[in-house]
């Protein structure tokens, strides 16, 4: 049996407890565990705005549109990807937004009968409510990427699907023989989609270049994934929503996406793997 992971203080870097809904320090720093299931670590000096991340809206589009397994070869490669040898595991999704790659990693680790330990940290609270609901018995907390409330070197996975990194904070979490899985766009991902709203396709800025030139980090595996998406006439807006995108789009562009039968696009994700270097 693996050590549970442990939440660290955010005030003081000191391990926290829970003790009847509460997480606490031994200086006192307390942090109501929600009922739900999850606990807010983001101090208030380290909020942009009062909700910061994507907002309920979003966070909505995005849960229904997943759960309808339009990117179901995304979170089917994830698995293998992170269940794909023996030894028990400690995995960290960094914008977890609302769960939908824990839930997948949890159920295949079931059905393999595969000891996994799960964390995510989101900034955006309603991401994180939405996380919890899916009951994964994973370790929640609202906090941010650039300042994650763990110890160094607990965890032997960390996954990185289109949320923002910290380079340097994400090779302190892993262990030395940890690895990083970073998804982002590639160049067909959504045209079907952004050819209603834009006249130059501008291309995706994607995350990977983070890590370009990184001495923490080295590229040990890489993968293109593509697929063309039919995508229901009701679902075409909760896709719009989950993506930036939706920004940008003029209300007559919108009204168009919601009258087409069906929205027919390429769906192409870059996975990169990288390994720790000591
Ligand atoms: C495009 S969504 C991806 C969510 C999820 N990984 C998925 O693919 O379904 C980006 C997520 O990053 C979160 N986010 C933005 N800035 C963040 C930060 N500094 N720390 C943690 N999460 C952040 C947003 O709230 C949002 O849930
Ligand atoms: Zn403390």
């Amino acid at each position: 049996m693996q050590e549970p992971i442990e939440f660290k203080c955010p005030v003081c870097e000191s391990p926290l407890i829970l003790q009847t809904g509460s997480y606490l320090c031994v200086n006192r720093h307390t942090y109501d565990r929600a009922k739900a299931g999850y606990v807010n670590l983001l101090l208030v000096q380290n909020k942009s705005s009062r909700n910061p991340g994507d907002n309920q809206a979003m966070i909505l589009s995005r849960q229904s549109f997943l759960n309808k397994g339009y990117y179901q070869l995304l979170a089917d490669k994830l698995a293998a990807l992170i269940l794909g040898n023996d030894s028990a595991q400690k995995l960290l999704d960094l914008g977890c937004g609302e769960g939908y790659y824990l839930q997948n990693l949890a159920s295949t680790a079931a059905q393999k009968k595969r000891e996994l330990a799960l964390a995510g940290i989101d900034i955006s609270k309603e991401a994180i409510k939405q996380a919890a609901k899916r009951k994964l018995n994973a370790l929640l907390a609202v906090a941010s990427t650039y300042d994650p409330p763990f110890f160094a070197e607990r965890f032997d996975s960390l996954l990185s699907v289109f949320s923002p990194l910290s380079p340097e904070q994400a090779a302190r979490l892993l262990n030395k023989q940890g690895k990083l899985i970073m998804v982002g766009p590639g160049k067909e991902h959504l045209l079907g989609l952004t050819r209603h709203i834009y006249t130059e396709i501008i291309p995706h800025a994607g995350n990977h270049q983070l890590l370009e030139n990184v001495q923490e980090f080295k590229l040990i595996e890489q993968f293109a994934l593509t697929e063309n998406l039919k995508v229901k006439s009701e679902d075409i807006l909760d896709l719009l929503t989950m993506t930036p995108y939706y920004w940008q789009t003029k209300p007559e562009q919108k009204a168009h996406l919601a009258s087409l039968s069906h929205l027919e696009t390429p769906i192409h994700f870059e996975i990169k793997v990288y390994a720790k270097q000591s």
